[in-house]
This record gives structure tokens, C-alpha cells and sequence, in this order.
């Protein structure tokens, strides 16, 4: 019979037993469990609740029990339900009266919220490290690749030509905005419920202050139902861990798109690609395809987690069991694509030739035509017309912008000297772009720096992490 099972005459089924428990999925949070709960013991003890020699047979216990999961000799059974009831039978076995005393001005209601809030700030620690790796890879191709071009896109279709490390620094950004979410998920999940009990406080003199130092939490829940009630902070770093695949599905998709025959702007390792069992000749990029794939999962995991909560009444609801599985894949999932397209990236080899030949083949340097225009005093919508005729000349030869002799280009407009083959080269159409922020070899230097300080300032904020002092 469970630890609870004093108004009860029958036991439920095995079925329903089975069905109930969380115990295969929460026996993850095994270590948060104990620490929660040697904090409780010494909490009961210097409010003078159990006595100081039951909160050392206690924290003893619960060491030996800690070991034993450790080592895999701990006997999880599916009869305990939970990891919160496994671990307090086996300490009761263990050091009898005190581990039965633990329990004294807790419920398992603010004991589980204690483990995975803890647990969630400690997986927000490992996702931050996978992003600053991931990070660091983009940035090693970046400087490596500092003076590939390959076309920029809009609409898929060739629009201005960009340096790949330019491309590839816009990642950059975007996995940076998701260090600072999941810095945020970090935060909304630092904050102690324990001693909230089932829903409404408690009767003995604890100290909830004591309890969040000693496990390191920021500050105190003040509301004891919102404290066992509240599971934002999973939503929270869902959300962030789902934006975070978001951007590897997109970063993905042009990798595929990139090492495909038509593309072959990249030819991925081999270590990151498989083979076909049918076709011999194949080489597919499998990884990047699967971290693709597994943004739907992660999303699925933030959707299936916000339908669970909404219309929950207060306070807690069994409903809430439901809250571990997508925290933890979505965390496990999230970590490992970080680190496969870190390696992915950082072994890839970048076709720089073919970059460059694919650019003649679209016209590309249509808007520096028509800006060559305008800088001669043409308003600008004249200037597109007539480098738009230019085009559909060239569409009709069959030839790019770069092939037209300078009487076609002055027969569009006397503006045109010699000056425009140089003003086409893809590279100085690329150096054109000086702006802040823009593609030319200058404007990226200076992003690069940036790039680079804030990876360092990231670095240390991690490190800060890691030793548990939390931030503002
Ligand atoms: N296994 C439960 C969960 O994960 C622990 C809390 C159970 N509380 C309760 N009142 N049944 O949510």
C-alpha cells in the first residue's frame, strides 16, 4: 500500500497503478529530489520542528540513498508511483521515525514544482552552453570564410550578392536573441515554492528564505497557491528552446538546400552525412535534415504543455504530472541539435567557387546598375526601368548583365561608361554595401568585433551561471 494509503481499504488495479504513476519519467529528478529535501530537513531542524539528530539521520539517509541510484543499485518500483515517495520509502526503511518526520510542513505538491524548478535551471545551464557552441562554431566558419560570396536570396530567388560570413553571422544574432530567452527561462524558473505545502501555507514555524538559499533559488514565491499551481516557467523555456529549433530548422533547410546537387555551394563531411542502402552514389545530409524535423517536436512539446494548463483550476490538479516529459525532451532535444550542427558546421567545406560561378547566373547586379544610375542623377524609379529593360535584353540573348558590350548599356541610357563592368563584379558589389550593419568586408569586420565581445561577455555570464550565482 502507498504512503498515503491510511483511508483507504483497497489498492488500484495494476493497470491504474501503472497508469498513475510518473515514476519512469521523474526518477530523473532524482538528485533535485534529495537536495529539496535535505533543505527541508535542515530548515525543520533550526526552526526547531524535528530535531538535530533526525535531520542527520536524514540528510545520512538520504546521501546513502543518492549513492545507490548513482551506482544503478537502487530498486525503483512502480508501486512508490513517484520518485518524491520512492525516495522517502527507502529512507523510512532506512533511518526509520526521522525519514518518516521529513514530510512534516510539506506536500509532494510543492516538493515536485521545488524538483523541476531546479531542474529546470539546470538544464537552462547545459541549453546555454550548447548555444555559445553552437555560437562559437558559426563564428570559427565566419572568420574562416571571410571571403566567400554567395547570392542573397529573397523569395529564393537570386537578389544581391552577401558574404557568407555575413550569412552566417545572421544565425549569429538569432541564436544570441535565444541565449537571452532561455537566460529569462532561467530566471522565471528561479524561484522557491517549497514550503507552499498542498496549497495553502502551513501551521509550523518554517523559514521559506532558508530553504531558497540553501538551494540557491533567487527569491520566495509569495503566493503559496500560485506556488504550486504555476508552471509558466516550463512554458517559458519551451517557448525559448522552440524558437531556438526554429532557427536550427532554418539554418538546416539551407544547409540541405546548400549541399544538394543543384546548389553545391557546400559539401558536408562525412561524418555528418549517411548513405543509401539502395543508391549507391548517395550522400545525404541526414543530420541536418533530422534537426529539421525535430523543431516540430519541440514546438509540440511548448502547444501540448499550454493545453494541458489552460482552464486548470487552482491549485494542484493531476494534470500537472503531465508537465515533466516535454520539459525534458524538449531540453534533451534542443542540447543535441545544438552540438550535431555545431560539428556539422564546423566540418562542412565550403564550395567558394561554386558560390561565385552561380552568381552569374541570375543578374544580380541589377539594383547597383540602377543605383549606378541614380548616383548620376536619374531618379531611382527611371533607374530601375532601364536596368529592368537590361535584364529582359539579357533574358532574351540568353546572356547575363555582366556580357552586355557598353553600347547595349548606353543604348539604355548615356549615363553608362566604362566604369559599369567593375560596378557588376559580385565583390564590389558586395564592398558597395558600407551601411551599418550591411554586407561589404568593412561593415562585417566591424560586426564580427561585436560578435566576438558578445560572445565573450556570454561566456562569462555562463561561467557566472554555472557557480550558481544568479543574475539580475
Ligand atoms: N507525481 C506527481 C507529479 O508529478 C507529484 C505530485 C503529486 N501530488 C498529488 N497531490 N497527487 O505531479
Amino acid at each position: 500500500m502507498a504512503l498515503w494509503s491510511g483511508r483507504f481499504e483497497q489498492a488500484v488495479s495494476e493497470r491504474t497503478q501503472q497508469f498513475g504513476a510518473s515514476l519512469p519519467v521523474d526518477k530523473k529528478l532524482y538528485r533535485e529530489d534529495i537536495a529539496g529535501s535535505i533543505a527541508h530537513a535542515k530548515m525543520l531542524a533550526a526552526q526547531g520542528i524535528i530535531s538535530e539528530a533526525d535531520r542527520d539521520a536524514i540528510i545520512a539517509g538520504l546521501q546513502e540513498v543518492e549513492s545507490e541510484i548513482e551506482s544503478g543499485a537502487f530498486a525503483f518500483d512502480i508501486n512508490d508511483e513517484d520518485i518524491h515517495m520512492s525516495i522517502e520509502a527507502a529512507l523510512t526503511e532506512k533511518v526509520g521515525d526521522a525519514g518518516a518526520r521529513l514530510h512534516t510542513a510539506r506536500s509532494r505538491n510543492d516538493q515536485v514544482v521545488t524538483d523541476v524548478r531546479l531542474y529546470a535551471k539546470r538544464r537552462c545551464g547545459d541549453l546555454l552552453r550548447a548555444n555559445l557552441a553552437l555560437r562559437e562554431a558559426l563564428l570559427k566558419v565566419a572568420q574562416e570564410q571571410g571571403d566567400a560570396v554567395l547570392p542573397g536570396y529573397t523569395h529564393l530567388q537570386h537578389a544581391q550578392p552577401v558574404l557568407l560570413a555575413h550569412h552566417l553571422l545572421a544565425y549569429y544574432w538569432m541564436f544570441t536573441r535565444d541565449y537571452e530567452r532561455l537566460v529569462a527561462a532561467r530566471h522565471a524558473a528561479d524561484a522557491n515554492p517549497l514550503g507552499a505545502a498542498a496549497l495553502a501555507g502551513t501551521s509550523y514555524p518554517i523559514d521559506r528564505q532558508k530553504t531558497a538559499d540553501e538551494l540557491g533559488f533567487s527569491r520566495v514565491i509569495p503566493n503559496s497557491l500560485d506556488a504550486v499551481s504555476d508552471r509558466d516557467f516550463i512554458l517559458d523555456l519551451l517557448y525559448a528552446a522552440s524558437v531556438s529549433c526554429l532557427h536550427l530548422s532554418r539554418l538546416c533547410e539551407e544547409v540541405v538546400l546548400w549541399s544538394s546537387s543543384e546548389f553545391g555551394f557546400i559539401t558536408l563531411s562525412d561524418e555528418y552525412s549517411t548513405g543509401s542502402s539502395i543508391m549507391p552514389q548517395k550522400k545525404n545530409p541526414d543530420f541536418a535534415e533530422l534537426i529539421r524535423g525535430k523543431s516540430g517536436r519541440v514546438v509540440g512539446d511548448l502547444v501540448g504543455l499550454m493545453v494541458t494548463l489552460k482552464s486548470l483550476p487552482l491549485a494542484y490538479n493531476k494534470d500537472l504530472q503531465e508537465d515533466k516529459e516535454p520539459l525534458m525532451d524538449a531540453a534533451d532535444t534542443l542540447e543535441a541539435c545544438c552540438y550535431i550542427a555545431a560539428g556539422m558546421l564546423s566540418t562542412m567545406q565550403v564550395n567558394a567557387d561554386v558560390m561565385l560561378r552561380s552568381l552569374g547566373e541570375g543578374f544580380i547586379a541589377a539594383t547597383d546598375i540602377a543605383d549606378y544610375l541614380a548616383k548620376r542623377g536619374l531618379p531611382f524609379r527611371q533607374a530601375h526601368a532601364a536596368a529592368g529593360h537590361l535584364v529582359l535584353l539579357c533574358e532574351k540573348r540568353g546572356i547575363g548583365l555582366e556580357d552586355l558590350s557598353l553600347d547595349d548599356f548606353r543604348g539604355e541610357s548615356e549615363l553608362f561608361d566604362e566604369g559599369i563592368y567593375e560596378v557588376c563584379r559580385p565583390e564590389a558589389i558586395v564592398d558597395a554595401r558600407t551601411s551599418f550593419g550591411g554586407t561589404s568586408h568593412q561593415a562585417v569586420a566591424v560586426q564580427m568585433e561585436e560578435a566576438r565581445a558578445r560572445m565573450e561577455e556570454d561566456r562569462s555570464r555562463c561561467a557566472v551561471n554555472e557557480g550558481n550565482v544568479t543574475e539580475d
